[in-house]
């Protein structure tokens, strides 16, 4: 038996942020950035609420990559405000800093009141890039500084309550982060269409998700105010969502946690990097065979959705490949981790400790082929190195 869970409500569109108007409350948690302020983009919000009559805090301190430190700050505060509406405002970064602040509050009361006696605030998502589809999702990421590790979080009480797809908000996303991003999105929807938990209504997503990608990416990238492609990947990033909160990810997502946390690396540019190379273990491509036919040819028909040559599951898979490679080249993203300035010594010393990581991964269980340390090894010298067969 599957689950498919479809939440939250969701509001989108140009001025979709009117949502707020008819939102009932009498104080609001507001967590974000320190740019969305500077943007204006919380004053839209605070507007609303200042019409309303609605007090609110705003805890502005999320940086990339949430931190502990940062969830425990609000974590303090927001037990202090004891607010009826939590609103998270820009990228992933605030909307899992949000859930993980919300969810270590809500287990913080549990162990000293009466759990019936716990009210859970109304939680608005607003994300401002197009990438982890965070706004629909039960997964959090927070990075635990000290020892340079992502934890994620997967907790159904994290689910927003609404999400705001509000494209007007993206438009000042620049070229880079759209890219990386983006990327972010298609190894969502690929990952969660291999998945050992994918069904007939995460594919449906993820397929969308996946179109949207390779049709609007580049224009999105290429210019910022583009708004049909902007709208159409603010869309296909929470199709995405809704397609891996359901069918979970896969060791994609594992390399990139662990050796983004290590080098410091965007998640969206770290999952692009290692695409090639996972779709290629996947599927068991050798000279041309695919030892596993079943994924093969899950990737393949993601290939014909998209009109690449396919008339194998072993051409599919290369096709496939092959449009991740021209993709990643045009934004820019190396094809391999030897061209980023990282050491082949300082790569090969922190192996261990990435593999350590990606076995712990949550992400890791939902891959359609079991991954030994062998193999996790082998994927990190191949992402290295470069393959020429990729
Ligand atoms: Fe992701």
């Amino acid at each position: 038996m599957k689950r498919f869970l479809v939440r939250p409500e969701i509001y989108h569109g140009s001025n979709a942020l009117s949502y707020l108007e008819g939102i009932e409350g009498k104080r609001a948690f507001i967590v974000t950035d320190p740019f969305m302020v500077k943007l204006g983009i919380v004053t839209k919000v605070t507007d609303i609420l200042e019409k309303k009559h609605i007090h609110y805090d705003i805890f502005d301190e999320v940086e990339p990559d949430p931190s502990l430190e940062t969830v425990k700050k609000g974590l303090n505060q927001i037990i202090y405000t004891k607010p009826d509406l939590l609103i998270a405002i820009g990228g992933g970064s605030s909307i899992d800093a949000a859930k993980a602040i919300m969810c270590f509050c809500i287990h913080l009361k549990e162990k000293f009141v009466d759990t019936h006696s716990i009210k859970k605030p109304w939680f608005v998502a607003i994300p401002t890039t197009s990438g982890t589809g965070s706004e629909v999702t039960s997964y959090s990421v927070v990075t635990d500084k000290v020892n340079n590790i992502k934890i994620p979080l997967n907790e159904a009480l994290m689910i927003p309550d609404v999400a705001i797809l509000d494209e007007e908000l993206t438009k000042t996303v620049p070229p880079g982060v759209t890219g990386d991003t983006g990327m972010d999105v298609l190894t969502h929807a690929l990952e969660a269409y291999v998945s050992v938990q994918a069904c007939a209504y995460t594919d449906i997503y993820a397929e969308k998700a996946i179109k949207s990608v390779f049709g609007y990416l580049l224009r999105a990238f290429k210019d910022g105010n583009d708004m049909e492609a902007r709208a159409k990947l603010h869309n296909g990033s929470c199709m995405a969502g809704i397609a891996f909160t359901n069918a979970t990810l896969g060791i994609n997502h594992s390399l990139a946690h662990a050796f983004g946390a290590k080098f410091k690396l965007s998640h969206g540019r770290s999952n692009a990097i290692f695409l090639p190379y996972v779709i290629n273990f996947n599927a068991g491509l050798v000279n041309g065979v695919v030892k596993n036919l079943a994924v093969a040819e899950r990737y393949a028909s993601i290939a014909k959705i998209l009109n690449f040559p396919a008339a194998t599951a072993s051409e599919g898979t290369r096709s496939l490949i092959e449009g991740i490679k021209v993709l990643n080249a045009v934004l820019g993203i190396p094809a391999a981790i030897k061209d980023m300035n990282i050491s082949k010594d300082e790569f090969e010393g922190c192996i261990p400790e990435m593999i350590e990581g990606v076995l712990q991964d949550i992400c890791t269980g939902g891959n359609p082929i079991h991954v030994s340390e062998k193999d996790i090894d082998g994927l990190f010298r191949e992402a290295f190195k470069g393959l020429d067969r990729l």
